[in-house]
């Protein structure tokens, strides 16, 4: 394929013994929609990702800047670029993980379900790619709406053969990084020593902080609790808003991204004692997708926990999440289905 001879970077001299293939220890990795607001700074914090030897950059427009940009950066993992449909596949063999930040981005007024026309077909392309060229890798779904598109890319996989629900992860990580900091503020504490389970999914209602399981323990008052549910509920829609317009959160979605991508790396390699939450396949409730606490592992998903104890104003909103979630589900089943 041209373009991935020609966006390996300029370097033609280059010695024999060379680590440009990428053979060294450490994982290999494709973004899908790497040259978009998520993608550029997701492949330039993946890049400086030390569990990753391997970097494929996939997108229908702009890699090859994004590619020559980043594989200037003196850390490990080499870069290779991949520009349109035809380089699908050579973009996905041999991944270990891949990470879908692919689709278009909400605007003022839009929810996320109003992106379902377009990310569903995006999704469900790249996710028969996968099947055919790397069944067993992890994959890391970002593009929204995640309550939809991870019961797509399901879906997907059941029809080629190739799912193992472990291995499918729903990226719900920023609900969370967005509610330790919410969290941490009210409390006046560092964010990094608060832990806030978020469950349920990543839309509005969906989105349930656990507040009466945050570490360190701590009580809140009713306003608040109302505060912060509302808060981090629509921290997507804050920065829709600010943006006005230009997007929504890229920079804090690629931290998120890495965060979770970084975890689902340690768990391949062996870790023990990695818990993340995530959208997944999952028996926690009736529905058969919730975001919850997940340990990571070889496999993916090793163990998926119950909610825990939930207080009566988590209850109620647990029972408003599932309402929605359902129909979320449903849609994004019947979309592969149909
Ligand atoms: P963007 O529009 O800046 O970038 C999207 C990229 O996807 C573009 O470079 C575009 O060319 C590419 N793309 C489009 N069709 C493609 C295809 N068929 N194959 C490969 N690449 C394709 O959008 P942004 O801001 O990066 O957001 C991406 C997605 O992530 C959106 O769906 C957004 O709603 C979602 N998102 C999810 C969050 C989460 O917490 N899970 C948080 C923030 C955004």
């Amino acid at each position: 394929n041209p373009h991935t001879i020609q966006m390996e970077g300029n370097s033609v001299l280059r010695r024999d013994n060379c680590r440009a293939k990428g053979g060294s220890a450490g994982f290999k990795v494709a973004i899908l929609g790497a040259a978009g607001g998520i993608g550029q700074p997701l492949a330039m914090l993946m890049k400086m990702n030390p569990l990753v030897s391997v970097l494929h950059l996939y997108d229908v427009v702009n890699t090859p800047g994004v590619t020559s940009d980043i594989s200037h950066m003196d850390t490990g993992a080499v870069v290779r670029g991949f520009l349109g449909k035809d380089s699908l596949e050579d973009a996905l063999t041999g991944m270990d993980l891949v990470i879908i930040p692919a689709g278009v981005p909400r605007k003022p007024g839009m929810t996320r379900d109003d992106l379902f026309n377009i990310n569903a077909g995006i999704v469900k392309t790249l996710c028969e790619g996968i099947s055919k060229c790397c069944p067993r890798a992890i994959v890391n779904l970002i593009s929204n709406p995640v309550n939809s598109t991870v019961p797509i890319a399901a879906e997907v996989f059941k029809k080629a053969g190739t799912y193992d629900p472990r291995r499918l992860l729903g990226v719900t990580m920023l609900d969370v990084v967005r509610a330790n900091t919410f969290v941490a503020e009210v409390l006046g504490l560092d964010p990094r020593e608060v832990d806030v389970p978020v469950v349920g999914g990543h839309a509005g209602v969906t989105i349930l902080p656990l507040l009466s399981q945050v570490k360190p323990s701590c009580s809140f008052t009713p306003q608040e609790i109302e505060y912060l549910t509302t808060r981090i509920q629509n921290g997507g829609t804050e920065v829709v808003e600010a943006k006005a317009g230009a997007g929504s959160a890229t920079l804090s979605m690629a931290y998120a991204a890495v965060k979770f991508a970084d975890a689902c790396l340690r768990g391949l390699r062996g870790d023990a004692g990695i818990v993340e939450c995530a959208f997944v396949d999952s028996q926690v409730t009736e529905l058969p997708f919730f975001a919850s606490k997940v340990r990571l592992s070889r496999n993916g998903v090793e163990e998926i926990y119950p909610l825990g104890p939930l207080n009566e104003y988590e209850r109620n909103g647990l029972e408003k999440a599932k309402k929605e979630l359902a129909g979320s589900i449903d849609k994004g089943i019947a979309f592969v289905r149909k």
